[in-house]
């Protein structure tokens, strides 16, 4: 188990504002694959160097297990860490690349050996051993710096973006592969990625960093279905959350949200605490939340249809209000065989529950209860 208790890095101690880390709180259990996921700058790298041992905290602790390891050195941390360049020894061959860092922990040559090419089969480039990597592919480059990292079998291994110099396609099977390898090995394993995708799709749980600080910390589905604040709700989903003004009334007892397009009402499992009423919210929807409502359906409202894009999997609409009192353009994600035009009056519904309201506080907080 990893726990970082408090953690603060500010690379000029002298300045508050310079806090690349600002009170981080982790814990990462055993064989857990983790992701770190937050925009350029939020403190990604710097959390993982920290845990590397390559830099030091300003304040706070790092265990592993139950060992304070603030001041130990990289080396006897028992990590092998990739890095977004891979870092390999261009004058070494594949073979001496691998067995480097076994080398350096004195191991005999013919053993270090050995070892390389049990970890090259592993990874699939045994048979490229003898070559040096300026006459490797990216993917197989990539390959190379996994088994490296991975040669003094590590209890724990980082990665920071291990996979951003890959095309599409190929990502996608070294990040199975990653993930393959990682569950094999049972190695407890960190992420750095700012691909959200990537995040979602390989790991355990994801923390998602900003502004030096965790916003949420959860498993996938969870931060998709349940994010705690506007932060978290905006920076995940593709296309984005739609996020629309609105007020929160209340009249004989039932809650409703008034747009200045639309109104809704709420159901009653997801009535909001008295306090919220008569305050103006943000209301969260995804994309594909909105859908075409029935005849029969009550809550729905009518939207008139903007622009209709084609997907090849389903068709992004996007909607206005009929009177064009709304602000915001939403987006709905239809399927293929959803019959919508450009200037087509619709009746729309939103899922059953599948909406959210975000407060006007600076953290936007989530104010649904989710039960
Ligand atoms: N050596 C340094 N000296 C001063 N400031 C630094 C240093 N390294 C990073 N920073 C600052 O600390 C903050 C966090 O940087 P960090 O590299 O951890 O971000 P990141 O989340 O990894 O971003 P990216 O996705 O762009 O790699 C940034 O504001 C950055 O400018
Ligand atoms: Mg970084």
């Amino acid at each position: 188990m990893i726990t970082l208790k408090n953690i603060v890095k500010a690379y000029d101690s002298k300045k508050d504002s310079s806090r690349a880390v600002d009170g981080l709180d982790l814990v990462i259990n055993k064989g857990e694959f983790v992701a770190l996921l937050g925009p350029s700058g939020c403190g990604k790298t710097t959390t993982l160097m920290m845990l590397a041992g390559l830099l030091k905290p300003t304040s706070g602790e790092i265990y592993f297990g139950d060992r304070l390891v603030n001041h130990v050195e990289p080396k006897d941390r028992n990590i092998g860490m990739v890095f977004q360049s891979y870092a390999l020894y261009p004058h070494l061959t594949v073979r001496d690349n691998i067995a480097f860092p076994l080398r350096e922990r004195k191991m005999p040559k013919a053993q270090a050996y050995e070892r390389a090419k049990e970890m090259g089969k592993i990874v699939q480039i045994d048979h490229l051993l003898d070559r040096k990597p300026s006459q490797l592919s990216g993917g197989q480059q990539q390959r190379v710096a996994m088994a490296r990292a991975l040669a003094k079998d590590p209890e724990i291994l980082l990665l920071d973006e291990p996979m951003s110099n890959l095309d599409a396609r190929l990502k996608l099977d070294v990040r199975d592969e990653i993930r393959k390898l990682q569950r094999d090995l049972g190695v407890t394993t960190i992420i750095v990625t700012h691909d959200q995708e990537e995040a979602l799709a390989i790991s355990d749980r994801v923390a998602i960093l900003n502004n030096g600080k965790i916003q949420q910390y959860a498993p996938p589905e969870e931060l998709f279905s349940q994010p705690v604040n506007l932060f978290v709700a905006s920076f995940l989903g593709n296309p984005p959350m739609n996020l629309i003004d609105g007020v929160i009334k209340e009249e004989n007892g039932e809650q409703k949200i008034v747009t200045s397009g639309f109104q809704f009402r709420i159901p009653e499992a997801r009535k909001l605490e008295a306090a919220h009423i008569d305050k103006p919210v943000k209301l969260g929807v995804r994309p594909h939340d909105f859908m075409l409502a029935e005849q029969t359906d009550s809550n729905a409202f009518p939207m008139k249809v903007d622009l209709v894009e084609h997907l090849g999997s389903g068709k992004l609409v996007k909607v206005i209000d009929p009177e064009q009192k709304l602000q915001t353009t939403i987006r709905f994600l239809a399927d293929n065989e959803t019959d919508v035009r450009h200037g087509d009056t619709i009746r729309m519904k939103i899922r059953e529950n599948k909406f959210h309201v975000f407060d006007m506080t600076a953290e936007g907080l989530n104010l649904m209860q989710f039960r």
